[in-house]
């Protein structure tokens, strides 16, 4: 089995510190905290509207973090600058509604790839490994290879939505999705990833698919960082991922 890394994303230590203003709770020091306790890279998502992460919070989480940084961004000229002036290991370019509270949906790979093209193409060729958020569909992964994108991730949203609900039906179906996606994923030679909204549950449950290599968590892990601590969260983290991915071995 391959070893299944976990990404922490720390925006909403930013979103807390946001509510008042100020320099506390500091994202850096969270993420320092993620990566002791056994994250294996730290991600952020500067939104257009600076809602949590700022630009001077990459820059330095850049500086300060000894894991690979993956900078969550809208494909726009803007971003491109910044993301090329901070120069992380990756970029993972995301869809961005102003009014969304979260990003809801895939990127458009489809009907946005000749937007996406330069992105990808000037990304790549700064040394940056770009992922595209994409929807679980085989037109999104054949679509990502064309673009010259090495790395895909996977949109757990709608799968950790379902189970939320109890709609288990839809689980169950958004599951075999994911599943499918991800061998498609494999076969077609991308790298994959999933994340969005996933818990220790959905997250030891995705963690069987031998094919995704990185899982993406923030805002569950952050949440329960208020009642056990961020140390102590990422690391049951780690234990629920290092469990599925076992037994699925087993399987
Ligand atoms: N992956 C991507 C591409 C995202 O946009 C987000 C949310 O910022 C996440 C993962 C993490 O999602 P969550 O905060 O729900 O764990």
């Amino acid at each position: 089995m391959t070893t299944l890394r976990l990404g922490v994303n720390i925006d909403h230590v930013a979103t807390v510190r946001n509510a008042r203003g100020g320099a506390r709770p500091d994202p850096v020091r969270a993420a320092l905290v993620a990566i002791e306790a056994g994250a294996d890279g730290i991600t952020a998502h500067l939104r257009e509207d600076r809602r949590h992460i700022r630009d001077d919070d990459m820059k330095r989480l850049k500086a300060s973090i000894s894991k690979p940084l993956n900078f969550e961004m809208a494909a726009t000229e803007q971003m491109l600058d910044i993301a090329l002036s901070v120069a992380p290991h990756a970029c993972c370019l995301v869809p961005e509604k102003r009014t969304e509270r979260t990003t809801e949906g895939g990127l458009d790979v489809v009907g946005g790839f000749g937007h996406l093209k330069p992105f990808v193409a000037e990304l790549g060729r700064a040394g940056v490994r770009v992922s595209l958020f994409i929807e679980p569909e085989t037109e999104a992964l054949e679509a990502a290879v064309a673009l010259g994108a090495p790395v895909v991730e996977l949109h757990t949203g709608a799968w950790c939505h379902a189970l939320e609900n109890g709609e288990q039906a839809r689980g169950a179906a958004e599951f075999a999705r994911l599943s499918a996606a991800a061998r498609k994923a494999a076969e077609l030679g991308l790298e994959c990833h999933a994340g969005h909204g996933l818990d220790f549950d959905t997250a030891r449950l995705i963690a069987g698919f031998p094919e995704i290599v990185e899982l993406n968590i923030g805002h569950f892990l952050i949440g329960e960082a208020i009642f056990v601590g961020l140390a102590e969260s990422v690391r049951m983290m780690r234990k629920a991922m290092d469990e599925g991915r076992a037994a699925a071995g087993d399987a």
